[in-house]
């Protein structure tokens, strides 16, 4: 529960800190989102005990739930024509021209509360709560040009370069789709991965900085937390270095900087943001059409709707604080056949992706404003403890985080691959799933196209097709020991119920 005192405190704060509204707004209209103090006020206020972390997450947890309305910023401006890429944000086309909504392509809820809404899919009716999964009706519809719901173009005019022009129409029951199509994962247990991607990301830069001054032919391993990323060689005194990665950077590295390559990003079914933060800047442009502050600028009406700053750095740090402080999910008690079933997971190569359990070197989280992706330790404003958000300690000082995968991207093979076709990020690879929570988390892969663990596992592919063979291969009951194991990982009970007044 919420102690009502607390919640006074906090509110005659936000009362007494907030800057007047300056929109002009209907007699009894105005933002569904109160604004809240700055960044700097909260810090002072939780230096002098006046707040807690709880009170953080609970203005977070606002951020998340509120259905935002035009008066917050919802909505993209008007639709512009000279845009070089229309489907980006900021000026997108809406459906009949409403000014406001699209679904596909984003302008499709209104709060984030909407998509990440499923904690059960195993109870029935399947449980609600608060920063679930979705199911595929909340799947988000990314910046396609073309879905052929009729099946009536040439799929080999989209897809195939250098096809025969000559060729017929194909009805082969695929309605071709360019654009990305992803199941909302649940937030649960984010500040543990956030931690060890961030870790992560600061040996990877260590080792960068190694291999610069080691002499000309070293060649230094990407190692960290027993992942392995590959290689780094030194060329010459002047420290110039060769990358040869896998699993992380942009599918092309030509002139990429090295220290931007060597960034672990843990979010997103892509594995292309580096903090829930970084996910949530998207999120809000992407879905609500808001614009925050700290991608636009204090008070630039970039999207040209009428409204600066539409969301503070404030905001955006609450909201990421309630993202990291999701409760993790749990373990259930495995009885002889699960644990049976864990062992085989571990044998047929399941384990080598999905690691079950990786441990941090701290257990502080360091939240930062602005965000440097190659150093996680710069303008760290707040330290979470991960201890206190229900991750276990481990020896050496950091936590456990039981999440069942690598935090690094694989080739899933033809059969899973996407058809976005401005695939920065190539499309058949997906940052390993956590299979944490999984029991409850149905459907499932990126796009939800697998109804049961059973079809998940069928429909790997390419780096897992071995495994996936291996567990064809098994007989029935070795398979059945292996599903039960994988429905012990559950979804934390109850998560973020004391948020709630
Ligand atoms: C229309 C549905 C929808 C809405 C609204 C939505 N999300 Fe999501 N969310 C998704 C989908 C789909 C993904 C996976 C996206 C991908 O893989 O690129 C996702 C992924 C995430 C992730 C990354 C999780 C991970 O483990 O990789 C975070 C964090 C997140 N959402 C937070 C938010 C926040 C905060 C908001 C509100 C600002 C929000 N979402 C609004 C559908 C939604
Ligand atoms: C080469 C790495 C790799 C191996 C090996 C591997 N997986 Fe996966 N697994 C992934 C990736 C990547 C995804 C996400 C694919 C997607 O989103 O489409 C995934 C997804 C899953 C999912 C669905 C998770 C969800 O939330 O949607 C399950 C279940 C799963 N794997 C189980 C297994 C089992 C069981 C094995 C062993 C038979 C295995 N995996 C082997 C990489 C691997």
């Amino acid at each position: 529960m919420v102690d009502a005192k607390r919640l006074i405190t906090v509110l005659s704060l936000v009362l007494l800190l907030a800057a007047p509204y300056s929109l002009a707004q209907d007699a009894d209209e105005g933002p569904a989102h109160p604004d809240i103090p700055s960044l700097d006020d909260l810090l002072d206020a939780l230096d002098a005990g006046d707040i807690d972390l709880d009170d953080l997450r609970t203005m977070g947890f606002s951020v998340f739930s509120t259905p935002f309305n035009t008066y917050d910023g919802y909505g993209d401006g008007p639709f512009d024509p000279a845009e070089t890429d229309t489907a980006a944000f900021g000026h997108r086309p809406t459906l009949q021209g409403n000014g406001l909504t699209l679904r596909v392509n984003g302008l499709d809820a209104q709060s984030c509360n909407e998509c990440h809404t499923i904690v059960s899919n195993r109870t029935r009716p399947p449980t609600l709560g608060i920063g679930g999964v979705g199911g595929v009706v909340q799947n988000a519809i990314i910046m396609p040009s073309v879905i052929d719901v009729a099946d009536s173009f040439d799929d080999r005019v989209v897809f195939q370069a250098g096809h025969d022009p000559a060729l017929p129409l194909a009805f082969d029951g695929v309605a071709d789709f360019n654009g990305r199509f992803a199941n909302p994962p649940f937030l649960f247990g984010g500040g543990g991965v956030e931690l060890l991607g961030k870790e992560m990301t600061a040996d990877l830069q260590d080792l960068l900085a190694q291999a610069r001054t080691a002499p000309a032919g070293t060649v230094t391993l990407l190692t960290t937390h027993g992942v392995d990323f590959g290689s780094i060689t030194t060329l010459d005194a002047a420290g110039n270095v060769e990358l040869d990665v896998e699993g992380i950077g942009p599918e092309d590295i030509t002139g990429v900087p090295p220290e931007e390559v060597l960034v672990v990003r843990p979010f997103g079914r892509k594995g292309e943001n580096f903090s829930m933060r970084d996910f949530d800047r998207g999120a809000m442009q992407f879905h609500f059409g808001i614009q925050p502050v700290e991608v636009v600028g204090e008070d630039v009406d970039e999207d040209g709707d009428g409204l600066d700053n539409e969301v503070s750095v404030a905001e955006m740090s609450v909201l990421h604080v309630f993202d990291v402080t999701n409760p993790r999910p749990r373990i259930g008690k495995l009885g002889p056949g699960a644990v049976a079933g864990f062992q085989t997971f571990v044998d047929i190569g399941c384990a080598e992706c999905h690691r079950p359990v990786m441990k941090t070197r701290s257990r502080f989280l360091p939240l930062a404003h602005p965000e440097d992706p190659t150093d996680p330790s710069a303008d760290v404003y707040l330290e979470v403890d991960l201890k206190k958000v229900g991750f276990d300690k481990a020896p050496g000082g950091g936590v456990f985080v039981p999440l069942f995968a690598d935090l690094k991207r694989h080739k899933m093979g033809p059969g899973l691959a996407e058809t976005f076709e401005r695939g920065e990020l190539a499309n058949d690879e997906f940052t390993t799933a956590r299979l944490w929570g999984i029991a409850d988390s149905a459907p499932y892969l990126h796009d939800g196209r697998a109804t049961t663990l059973f079809q998940a596992i069928d429909l790997h592919g390419g780096e897992a097709q071995s495994a996936r063979d291996n567990f064809i291969a098994l007989s029935v009951p070795q398979q059945k020991k292996l599903l039960r194991f994988l429905k012990k990982l559950r979804a934390p009970k109850q998560p973020n119920e004391e948020l709630v007044d």
